[in-house]
């Protein structure tokens, strides 16, 4: 691949594709580096919709200066194509942390730590992302969490935001009624994917018997609430599958009301463990379900 695009971007591959269009690493041939671009093919009679949409994304993605979201770094367009430009970010997306086995808990605070910052910024300039889900945060080799695809965000305020989500990520009130989304979706859809990645793919398959996320619908719609991890045997503190309980409450009423809450509590999780008498005594479920399989975690004296 050696396309150059506005005569400074070197396309060098294509690091994602997705529903919208696709996201290649390319080097920026006057600031000297690195970086990731959203292209998407915009022409014909959709050519103004297409401009539009992207503009917002990358508005609302410029909005949110935080160390946890993606920075953007300009928005260009062609005849054909409009580009958002972007930091790159060098690592792999979320779900393959967790797509053959569980990540342990004391592994995941540290990311849902991070995970709940990058959230709270997005709510505190007023805007909903109502994408999020396990490919649209990247992990760098570092260790660092980066929420990006800002597709489907808009305010809070607007009654207008396209109907949309990803499946098996959307909260049930926005499968029931497609009505006006509030920040709990976000809640919502970071608990289900934090409910995800503690159980492991494997044994959240084996939940539902199904690899289809139009299944996974079936049982987010019906009445019963989500078992919480406790329940279900994984090996994660009570107070921790309690917060995750807690973002995925069926009824909005009964979920946690804003971000800033659950890192309230997630900020005393983390204190009590950092104290050596707490941590060594932190509640343990008792040997759960034998359906399900943890033996891959750490053993507890890690924890
Ligand atoms: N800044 C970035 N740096 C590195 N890789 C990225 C970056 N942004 C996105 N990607 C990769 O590209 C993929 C697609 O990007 P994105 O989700 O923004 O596109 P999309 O077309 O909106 O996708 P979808 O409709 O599937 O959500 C991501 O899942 C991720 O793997
Ligand atoms: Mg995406």
């Amino acid at each position: 691949m050696s396309e150059t695009i506005h005569d400074r971007f070197k396309l060098l591959k294509k690091c994602g594709s997705g529903g919208t269009g696709e996201v290649y690493q390319a080097r920026d041939l006057r600031l000297k580096r690195l970086v990731a671009i959203k292209r998407v093919r915009a022409a014909g009679a959709g050519r103004h919709e297409t401009l539009q949409r992207l503009l917002q994304e990358a508005e609302n993605l410029a909005r949110v200066e935080h160390p946890n979201v993606v920075t953007v770094h300009d928005i260009l367009e062609t005849d054909t194509s409009v580009s958002i430009i972007m930091e790159l970010v060098k690592g792999k997306p979320f779900l393959k942390l967790f797509h053959r086995r569980p990540i342990p808990e004391s592994e995941y605070l540290v990311y849902f730590h991070q995970l709940v910052a990058a959230v709270e910024a997005v709510h505190a300039v007023g805007i909903i992302h109502r994408d999020i889900n396990p490919r649209n945060v990247m992990v760098s080799r570092e260790g660092v969490v980066k929420l990006t695809d800002f597709g489907l965000s808009g305010s809070v305020h607007a009654d207008d935001l396209r109907a949309g989500g990803t499946l098996g990520y959307m909260a049930p009130e926005v499968l029931r009624t497609g009505g006006r989304p509030g920040f709990g979706v976000d809640i919502y859809s970071l608990g289900f994917m934090s409910y995800q990645a503690l159980l492991g793919i494997p044994n959240f398959r084996k939940l539902h018997g199904s690899t289809k996320p139009r299944d996974w619908v079936r049982w987010v719609l019906s009445r019963e609430p989500f078992q919480s991890l406790v329940e279900l045997g994984a090996p994660v503190s009570r107070a921790f599958s309690r917060v995750v309980t807690g973002m995925l409450q069926k009824d909005p009423a009964s979920r946690y009301r804003s971000i800033s809450a659950v890192r309230k509590d997630l900020e005393a999780i983390l204190e009590k463990r950092s104290s050596p008498q707490t941590a060594a005594s932190a509640q343990r479920a008792p040997a759960g379900s034998s359906l399900l399989n943890f033996e891959e975690q750490p053993p507890p004296a890690e924890r």
